[in-house]
């Protein structure tokens, strides 16, 4: 595992661009998976910028997103802030701006008649595509990845799960209030791909900036590996597992000194 530190979330995003459009010029069939949220949000408009200005080439990149609320679907007769579906963040955030085509993103359908069946045939659809080569993860305030909610299993797949109380008030606040909504009106429920189906990725990188996020992201890294933070589950990767966080959202690690010096050293090497 690899720890990057970046001092302001603008060199962050830069960097965790800079890692998945290596694969999108290494394989440009590559399949990525992706994360909705506010802390991606720069990593997409950088890989925008890239599209734009370098004519970095989606046209035959697949994406598989980690999740979505059950009961929504995007719907582009609202404006963008009324419609609170994943489907329509990544739409709005990435896809509409670069050369992917539509049917080549997949997230999953929080509208699915039978959720159970679509989840299964969602993981079809990661293995039909020959599995993810890069992972873009974040990590909730209660150490979640994707919706795998303390106490999740680190062997669960896509599932129909519920949301903590700890979720829906980070969500709400972030999300819900801007566009106006009550609590009520949040969905309680969601699809995620679990924890191993996110473990299968041949690659992955996590992301995560502010100092709200500095204690959660140290237990993750520096503590056991438990349930209770889905996200600890990095430590089971058997791939490669990059870190990337902004000054802030480090600043309660026990050993930085450690990944600034290997970070040094690492590139020395590979010079
Ligand atoms: P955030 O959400 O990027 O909005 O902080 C992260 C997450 O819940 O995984």
């Amino acid at each position: 595992m690899n720890v990057v530190i970046r001092d302001t979330y603008e060199e962050m995003s830069k960097v965790a661009a800079g890692i998945i459009a290596g694969f999108v010029r290494a394989k440009p069939n590559c399949v990525i998976g992706l994360a909705t949220g506010s802390t991606p949000i720069g990593t997409y408009r950088e890989l925008i910028r890239m599209h734009k200005e370098e004519g970095l080439d989606f046209s035959q990149v697949r994406t598989f997103n980690l999740d979505e609320y059950l009961g929504l679907g995007m719907d582009l007769d609202k404006p963008y802030h009324l419609d609170q579906s994943y489907a329509r963040f990544m739409y709005e955030e990435l896809f509409k701006h670069i050369n992917i085509p539509k049917e080549n993103t997949l997230v999953p359908d929080g509208l699915a008649q039978d959720p159970q069946a679509y989840c299964q045939w969602y993981e079809e659809q990661i293995a039909a595509a020959g599995g993810i080569d890069i992972q873009v993860l974040g990590i909730g305030g209660d150490g979640h990845w994707g919706f795998n909610e303390p106490g999740s299993s680190l062997a669960s797949r896509t599932r129909v799960v519920a949301l903590t109380q700890k979720t829906l008030d980070d969500n709400y606040e972030s999300f819900y209030k801007n566009a106006g909504f009550s609590r009520d009106e949040m969905p309680k429920f969601a699809i995620t791909m679990g924890i191993g189906t996110i473990l299968e990725a041949r690659n992955a990188i996590m992301l995560a900036n502010g100092a709200h996020k500095a204690g959660i992201v140290a237990k993750a890294i520096e503590g056991p590996v438990i349930a209770q933070i889905t996200a600890t589950a990095m430590h089971l990767y058997r791939g490669e597992m990059t870190i990337i966080l902004d000054k802030a959202a480090a600043s309660k690690l026990e050993n930085i000194d450690h990944y600034l010096h290997v970070e040094r050293a690492m590139r020395e090497l590979h010079k």
